[in-house]
């Protein structure tokens, strides 16, 4: 009973004008780390600190799990499934890492496991990607899936501040957490892409094949270059299909990302998240909406409680819609095969014919410029910024360790994606 539990009970409280099957749902226990007052109307006697107790209570049948964290909600959940209740859970770590044991058990105790919480809060986007959008050949899954990286950059974008000391002011004001690493180093938005990345491509992700990099890196030169250059930066998550040949080959990677302004996801501000699905015949269709909080998590709980009860009630058990259809391992591609556009940014000795040089040493190994632009002259150093076209990320990596020992270049400070 956190704050997600909270807003779950809220719900489940106050049915009216609601879908008329939650009023099937009673709430028989809540697990709680302590005894202390709530703020809930809800009888003492429900709460309980024992939280074996719940799963294995024989008169329950579906457990909710939003306490977060590895342990103990792994072990809850699976001794949840083995005495056979279904799980709704918002829990993306387990679910990126355990994903295939507990499906795995799942599927032999016929009981569902949903997790529309896990992902872009109260948007709902695991549903459409196992309902709706299967219908389609699915290209690419991208977005903003984490509120408190998008907030920082935001206020970097808006205020043309520094990481660290918005960091420091988004902790003051309850936008970002005491520790911060796993949404400013890009953990969270990564488990929640290897989640979506499953579901579109239908197949099991090692989520420590992702390519992860955060926005600690991210400055505030960079943020009024790309603007000047005509993008925004943003934290993508990007999961695509390369090559419709080969449907078991994958691209899943989080880093921070120039934007064009003229892209869909370059308007998304603030803790707001959206989610970008491309599929045939579909087109793209883009998901927007409150990424966390209190209601819009909640109201995803309730969502699978409202699929589970809706089953229960039918007879239709298990719903083919609601399981889990996949059991394959997909593999990820290698960054160095990635095809994307690139940005980077360099200081060089102000000499003749350096531009030329770099441009040789790049067209050497087949990486087309799409622009190189002087920015500033200072104390004979003159600053450059680089966008290619598509290129293969290994051929730039190599054309880079070469630019980085020509005596004209003094630092490489930035290297980042382009959409
Ligand atoms: N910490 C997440 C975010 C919210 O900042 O988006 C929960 O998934």
């Amino acid at each position: 009973m956190g704050t997600v539990g909270t807003g779950v009970a809220k719900i489940l409280l106050d049915t009216q004008g609601r879908h008329p099957l939650l009023q099937t749902l009673e709430i028989a226990k809540v697990g709680v780390r302590s005894r202390k007052p709530r703020r809930i109307d809800l009888p003492e006697s429900l709460f309980t600190t024992d939280l074996a107790s719940i799963v294995t209570d024989p008169d329950i049948d579906i457990i909710v799990e939003v306490i977060g964290g590895l342990e103990p909600a792994r072990s809850l959940i699976l001794q949840a499934i083995d005495h056979g209740k279904h799980v709704v859970t918002a829990n993306k770590a387990v679910i990126s890492r355990y994903g295939e044991e507990i499906y795995e058990a799942a599927t032999a105790a016929s009981v569902y496991v949903m997790i529309e919480a896990a992902v872009g809060g109260g948007i709902p986007v695991i549903a459409p990607l196992k309902q709706a959008l299967s219908v389609n050949r699915l290209q690419a899954v991208m977005g903003i899936i984490n509120g408190t990286t998008n907030y920082i950059l935001t206020r970097m974008q808006n205020e043309g501040g520094d990481f660290e000391p918005i960091l420091t002011d988004a902790q003051a004001l309850g936008y970002a957490e005491a520790d911060p690493t796993a949404d400013v180093d890009g953990l969270d938005a990564a488990d929640k892409i290897a989640i979506l990345a499953a579901l579109a491509f239908g197949g099991r992700i090692k989520r420590d094949d992702i390519y992860c990099e955060g926005i600690r890196n991210v400055s505030a030169a960079d943020i009024t270059y790309a603007e000047t250059l005509g993008f925004v930066i943003k934290l993508l998550a990007i999961a695509k299909l390369p090559d419709s040949s080969d449907p078991d080959c994958i691209q899943v990677r989080v880093h921070p990302t120039l934007v064009p302004v003229s892209h869909p996801l370059s308007s998304v501000n603030g803790v707001n998240n959206a989610v970008l699905i491309e599929g045939d015949p579909i087109g793209q269709v883009m998901f927007y909406g409150p990424g966390a909080g209190e209601g819009p998590t909640a109201s995803a709980v309730v969502s699978d409680l409202l699929s589970i009860a809706a089953s229960l009630a039918t007879g239709q058990n298990p719903d083919p819609l609601l399981t889990c259809s996949h059991s394959h391992m997909l593999s990820i591609l290698p960054n160095s095969e990635v095809v994307t556009r690139l940005y980077v940014r360099l200081l060089v000795k102000d000499t003749s014919g350096v531009i030329g040089k770099l441009g040789t040493c790049f067209g050497q190994h087949n990486v087309s410029l799409e622009s190189i632009v002087q920015i500033g002259i200072q104390d004979g150093l003159v600053e450059l910024v680089v966008v290619t076209h598509e290129v293969r990320e290994g051929a730039f990596q190599k054309a880079l360790s070469e630019i980085r020992q020509f005596p004209e270049v003094k630092d490489i400070p930035s290297l980042l994606h382009v959409l």
